[in-house]
């Protein structure tokens, strides 16, 4: 396949990044910074690109069959300023007036609607006094997914737990439209291994699915 990676030096972007090489795709990697990409390789493009751009953000998308996005804030001050939302505007402009349909990003396990089955009391309050602390990283999120919703695309939104630098192991659970029972955490290498799993899924598209160990 032909992939877009935005967020490409990111923790799970670089891992995207890394994976998709390695099965044979084409991938184009839009960054800031490109020395911060540490991924090499003949299928590799990269594309420098200031995101507030939607028009320049046409050619990294264009001919691709899927964009996969790593975007999100580096820190709670980004999060306040809604960046992970100010960042994907312009992806999804850029995919609309390409005609490119496939795109899966990055969100967060908190904003999955609450099961029918109750977590287990560690879990729930672990829930609350992390979604107090981060309600900003969550706020931004929503705004995204909200947005992605009344795209044109046909997106899937990624919710992981805490995040880890756990090696890529290729064994987690997932669940389209909510979070396996007690998500607690999962590898950043397994976010970029289960959205490349799900690019060619059309069992997640226009969903929100939750992934864990
Ligand atoms: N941490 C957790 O436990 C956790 C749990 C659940 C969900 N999440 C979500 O998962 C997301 C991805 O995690 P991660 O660890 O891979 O994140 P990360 O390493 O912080 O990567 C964020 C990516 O967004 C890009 N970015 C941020 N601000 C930008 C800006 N103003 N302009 C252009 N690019 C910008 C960064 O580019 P640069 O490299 O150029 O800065 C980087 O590629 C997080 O942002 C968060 O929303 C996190």
């Amino acid at each position: 396949m032909k992939l877009t990676v935005f967020g490409a030096t990111g923790g799970i972007g670089q891992e995207i990044v890394r994976q998709a090489l390695a099965a044979g795709h084409q991938v184009t990697a839009v960054v800031r910074a490109p020395a911060r990409l540490s991924a090499q390789g003949e299928r590799l493009d990269v594309f420098r690109a200031d995101l507030s751009d939607a028009e320049s953000l046409r050619t990294a998308v264009a001919g691709c069959d899927a964009v996969l996005s790593g975007l999100g804030a580096r820190g709670l001050k980004d999060a306040r300023d809604g960046i992970a939302a100010r960042l994907t505007r312009p992806v999804l402009r850029a995919m609309e007036a390409e005609g490119v349909r496939r795109l899966l990003v990055v969100s967060a396990a908190p904003l999955a609607p609450p099961t029918a089955e109750r977590e287990p009391m560690l879990d729930r309050v672990m829930i609350g006094v992390v979604s107090r602390v981060l309600k900003p990283v969550y706020d931004d999120l929503r705004v995204m997914e909200d947005e992605l919703a009344r795209s044109a695309t046909d997106w899937t939104s990624v919710r992981p737990p805490k995040l880890t630098d756990k090696p890529v192991t290729g064994t987690y659970r997932t669940q389209v439209g909510g979070n396996p029972r007690s998500s607690r955490a999962i590898g950043r290498a397994d976010v970029a291994h289960a959205m490349l799993a799900m690019t060619e899924d059309p069992a997640t598209v226009k969903q929100g699915v939750g992934v864990a160990y």
